[in-house]
């Protein structure tokens, strides 16, 4: 049986979705519980790209043990430097160095020749390994690459002291018995081959990045690239709990298995759509709502005759737990917190005392509190940012017949102030004063509102998207009271667009 190794990316490409960034905190929330899944490397993000990323791996690499931590460099010294410092405090830290390959990047993007980019690629390599014993190179679009070309970067590199080489099907073009064909050709004709681990690294634009990561494996891929929910630049990564799911199953067929605490999956799918915003789609394999679901009467009457006749995996298997009725007004601070860290999160004091504070105000507004409620109000103390602006008051007027007002009072950098506006609807209303009251530039791009449980109590989640000067950040608001909730969700993207404003801007 081999041991495909589990490259999870989700801090680094998981979070190049638009929209999807994560702060330090955050990212220390998805890193924490990574581990518990048991991933072999976490790519905790880019550091060059912004002082923020930077922070974010080193301080991955600091706290999280038993995992290799791993920094992403362009093949440019100043990105390898940082890299190089930001794993410097990892038990085991790995620099992610990469250069494109293929014919159309060298001549519109890169300008530079093959020989160029082999030498480059080389220096990179060498560079990086003045930092750690474990380095990766990446051949960008290496499945729009020649293939001759493909297989004498792998073989210098190898030979500079790449200890992974990754083949990505960076813009998701590959069909899996193609892509299957090129790690074949990779392994058959480049001679030391074997001295290095062969990654993939498959996007999803044509919905092929699962299928061709298992192809891949398939053909000797000891290592796999994807994040948690197949997050990523444009159509996403491939999906981790997919591939290792396929892995288990049918191990038989593969002959090859991971080291993912598989019971760990469902609590990873959930922590990374609360944080990241992105929501699962019901029907999605292995973690969508209606995954283990049967619906048809045929289908139920087998299913209750023999579980197998439907169902090829056990929900218990990836994690998914019934909906549990939890905790209530007389709960204690100690089971609050108990259940917060089987729900997967790990709060600072402060954190906690917060969350906590919530969890009782909602216990007196909402009879029964379920899983799903903590996990929003967690997931809002875990996702707030430095606030410049916060809302005082709020009281709104809307029925039949009448013109929507709403009166906010917000404090704005540390001072109270308070407006009265009309709208179209009460949220109009609210939106319009808070944005008089922050002199906001920013347009709202999205809005988007979820009941989180059933019944009319619910909590209602409120994320909103804006964008300022080409950059897009969302914000979170959650309350019984969905008016409150649109209005928590606004002033959280202020206040996150105020904390970008000092920082520089992020890209490569
Ligand atoms: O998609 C890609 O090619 C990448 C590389 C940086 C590995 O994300
Ligand atoms: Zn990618």
């Amino acid at each position: 049986m081999r041991y495909i190794k589990i490259f999870d990316t989700t801090l680094r490409d998981g979070e190049q979705s638009p929209g999807a960034s994560m702060n330090v905190e955050e990212k220390l929330h998805v890193a924490r519980q990574l581990a518990r899944l048991n991933v072999d490397i976490i790519e905790a993000g880019f550091p060059i790209a912004s002082p923020g990323d930077f922070e974010a791996v080193r301080r991955v690499a600091e706290e999280i043990k038993g995992v290799t931590i791993a920094g992403l460099a362009r093949a440019k010294d100043i990105d390898i430097e940082r890299a190089g410092e930001a794993i410097k405090p990892a038990e085991s830290g790995r620099i992610h160095t990469f250069l494109a390959t293929s014919d159309i990047h060298l001549k519109f993007k890169l300008r530079m020749t093959r020989e160029e980019v082999l030498e480059t690629a080389v220096r990179a390599v060498k560079k990086a390994r003045q930092y750690t014993d474990d380095v990766e190179f990446s051949a960008e679009d290496a499945t729009r690459s020649d293939w001759d070309f493909l297989c004498r970067v792998t073989e210098e590199v190898i030979k500079a002291g790449a200890t992974t080489v990754n083949i990505p099907d960076t813009v998701g073009y590959a069909i899996p018995q193609e892509f299957g064909e090129l790690i074949e050709y990779l392994m058959n004709k480049v001679p030391n081959i074997d001295k290095a681990t062969i990654s993939v690294h498959c996007h999803n634009d044509l919905g092929l990045a699962v299928a061709n990561s298992l192809t891949a494996i398939m053909k000797g891929a000891g290592q796999i690239e994807c994040t948690i929910n197949g997050i990523g630049e444009r159509a996403g990564n491939a999906a981790m709990e997919e591939i290792v799911m396929a892995l288990k199953t049918r191990q038989k067929y593969f002959n090859a298995d991971t080291r993912i605490v598989t019971e760990e999956i469902y609590k990873t799918s959930r922590l990374v759509s609360k944080i990241t915003g992105m929501v699962v789609q019901p029907n999605k394999a292995i973690v969508g709502a209606n995954a283990f679901a049967h619906e048809s009467g045929i289908h139920q009457d087998g299913f209750l005759k023999e579980r197998s006749t439907y169902e090829i995996m056990r929900p218990e298997t990836v994690g998914i737990p019934q909906s549990k009725l939890i905790l209530g007004k007389h709960s204690g601070r100690h089971a609050f917190k108990e259940r917060l860290k089987e729900l997967g999160y790990e709060l600072t004091q402060e954190e906690l005392d917060k969350a906590f504070e919530r969890f009782k105000q909602l216990c007196d507004q909402k009879k029964y509190i379920f899983d799903e409620d903590i996990e929003t109000l967690v997931s809002e103390e875990v996702r707030r940012v430095p606030e410049v602006f916060s809302l005082v008051d709020l009281k709104v007027e809307s029925g039949v017949g009448v013109k929507p007002t709403a009166k906010v009072r917000l404090q704005v950098r540390g001072k109270e102030v308070e407006r009265t506006d009309r709208g179209d609807g009460p949220v109009d209303a609210t939106y319009r004063a808070i944005a008089y009251l922050t002199e906001t530039k920013s347009h709202l791009e999205k809005f988007e509102i979820k009941s989180i449980t059933g019944g009319t109590d619910a909590l209602g989640e409120v994320t909103v998207t804006l964008e300022e000067d080409g950059r897009m950040v969302r914000g979170y608001g959650s309350d019984t009271d969905i008016i409150v909730a649109a209005a928590k969700a606004y002033i959280n993207a202020l206040n996150k667009l105020e904390g970008r404003k000092r920082v520089p801007t992020k890209g490569i």
